[in-house]
């Protein structure tokens, strides 16, 4: 029961609310259904919907579309440097794991073709994975290789990390890379694949990573917005 009246029902409610967030749920834990907090709590149903709506945009919960609303868990932290998922993931406590959704050789497009300096045409493996950690989606990532310079990656067991398997099979170290990042809707194709809904929003990462002997990949990786976070250090330019 709430029994503050100098403070709005729904003040006092978000405040009920955020305890039993802090003191009984997880991350990710559905909160109770507005009926039950009506009646826990003996308030309208607006005051229990403006108290949800005040924790939502907060970022203390968030709406699953089909779902509910339940307890934001932490994003996974990413310091900006170049890595691999599988090393990411692992720095920051998280268990990678992959769906390998395709693999075959095609023939290398106008856009693909021009960052990897070869020609449109030329065969490339191209790689569709869905990255996972600790066994929810992250990340959705096709990614193209010259055929050239892995001719039998298709072979490999591509579940673990490519990074590696260059290095071990090939003697190629990606050590540099270009990206360019943007937002984005998921959409259709990648709600299904990512698990939210087809607004949410997802970070895009266009990687074109070298060895020292030129373009190896190019990846195009979209990560969930609500689990992945980015943070850089920055120098004030000239
Ligand atoms: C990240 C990069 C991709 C890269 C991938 C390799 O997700 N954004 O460009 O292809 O790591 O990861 P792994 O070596 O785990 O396969």
């Amino acid at each position: 029961m709430l029994n503050d009246s100098l403070l709005p029902k729904h003040v006092q409610l978000r405040a009920a609310l955020l305890k039993t967030i802090e003191d009984e749920l997880q991350p990710g834990a559905m909160i109770p259904s507005e009926r039950d907090l009506t009646t826990r709590y003996d308030v309208s149903r607006a005051t229990v919907r403006a108290a949800i709506s005040s924790l939502v945009n907060e970022g203390r919960l968030t709406t699953v579309p089909g779902r509910g609303t339940v307890v934001t868990r932490p994003r996974v932290e990413s310091n900006l440097h170049l890595a691999s998922f599988t090393q990411d993931m692992r720095q920051r406590g998280h268990r990678p794991s992959t769906e390998v959704l395709s693999a075959a050789v095609v023939e290398a497009g106008e856009a693909t073709a021009k960052a990897l300096g070869i020609s449109p045409g030329d065969s490339v493996w191209e790689i569709e994975r869905l990255r996972l950690a600790d066994d929810e989606p992250m990340a959705h990532e096709v990614s193209w290789y010259p055929e050239a310079i892995v001719p039998a990656l298709g072979d490999e067991d591509l579940s673990g990390s490519i990074y590696a398997i260059l290095e071990a099979t090939y003697g190629v170290v990606i050590t540099d890379a270009h990206q360019t990042t943007w937002a984005e809707q998921a959409g259709h194709t990648y709600a299904h694949l990512l698990e939210v809904g087809e607004t949410a929003p997802v970070m895009v990462f266009d990687r074109v990573g070298s060895s020292h002997e030129g373009p190896v990949e190019q990846t195009i990786s979209r990560y969930r917005g609500d689990r992945y976070q980015l943070s850089m250090s920055l120098q004030r330019g000239p």
